[in-house]
């Protein structure tokens, strides 16, 4: 009994808390768990204060206040254990520039948080500048733009694209990174199952992709999005991909009906192969 009467006292701070931080418009997460200290069961409240939404909030804001008279604990934080898409903002230093990320895996999903394949095609990028530099770069599928911006700041004249949905979460985040920008950027909808979206864009040097073989049901509309923008060998294609399913693959036996493809990179740590993709007739 006395645990369950802890248990309901730590309900009812988690709700009151819950009551106060959503009204200051600031997003918190808890996590309880139970765990065995000295003959007792102690519910444990972890606490996430997020800085990046505290604008909106006058004050701070504090744990619940729960007597520790009872068996409830409060523990710090450990941001070490938040995994990475569920992180509200990220950093990345990459040529040179600092890129800051606001990531919103619970409203946008895949498209609003950085993932490995974009980071290893940005990395590459970096280290292979003149594949891009002083070239037309389209990046479909781009999620938070990070591939895109540093493909920008290496001199390339680049347009980031995406789905309708994501496209202003897009353009916050290129926003928020080039107050004082040196380089060239745009943001356009791209819908790959929109094929009237395909005729708005000139053909490019390059197109990029990161992480845009995941959803077999998208293969069909992303293979036709890349022949009617890559319509001849001038064209050159990265994609950087995470090979998680077989089906993945299939993905890119069905390229290889229209295109050449070489992998030219693969990070062992990460998983993550990038392959050169080339029309081949
Ligand atoms: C796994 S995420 C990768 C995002 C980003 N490239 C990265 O690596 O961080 C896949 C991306 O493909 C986009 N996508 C999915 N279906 C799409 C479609 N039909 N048209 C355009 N983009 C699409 C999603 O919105 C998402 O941003």
């Amino acid at each position: 009994m006395p645990v369950l009467y802890d248990f309901l006292i730590a309900i009812v701070a988690f709700l009151a808390f819950e009551l106060v931080s959503s009204n200051c418009g600031v997003s918190t997460t808890w996590e309880s768990k139970t765990i065995f200290e000295s003959n007792q069961d102690i519910l444990v409240c972890s606490h996430i204060k997020n800085k990046y939404s505290h604008s909106s909030c006058e004050k701070e804001l504090q744990p619940p206040a729960v007597s520790m008279t009872t068996s409830l604990a409060l523990v710090p934080f450990d941001e070490s254990r938040v995994l990475p898409h569920e992180k509200t903002v990220r950093e990345f230093k990459l040529a040179g520039h600092l890129f800051t990320i606001k990531q919103d895996w619970n409203t946008l999903g895949v498209a609003a948080v950085v993932w490995d394949s974009a980071v290893v095609l940005a990395e590459f990028l970096v280290k292979n500048e003149a594949l891009v530099k002083g070239k037309n770069v389209l990046e479909l599928g781009a999620g938070t733009g990070l591939t895109g911006m540093v493909a920008a700041t290496l001199g390339a004249n680049v347009t980031v694209t995406e789905r309708e949905e994501a496209i202003s979460h897009l353009r916050a985040t290129i926003d928020l990174n080039s107050a004082d920008k040196s380089w060239e950027i745009s943001a356009a909808k791209l819908d790959w199952t929109h094929p009237e979206d395909h005729s708005n864009f000139p053909t490019p040097d390059v197109i990029i992709g990161a992480d845009v073989i995941y959803i077999e049901e998208t293969f069909q509309d992303l293979l036709r999005t890349i022949l009617s923008l890559a319509k001849s060998n001038r064209t050159q294609i990265l994609l950087s991909c995470k090979i998680r399913y077989d089906r993945d693959l299939h993905f890119l036996s069905l390229l290889q009906n229209h295109f050449q493809i070489n992998e030219v990179f693969y990070d062992t740590h990460r998983d993550i192969k990038i392959f050169s993709v080339v029309r081949s007739s």
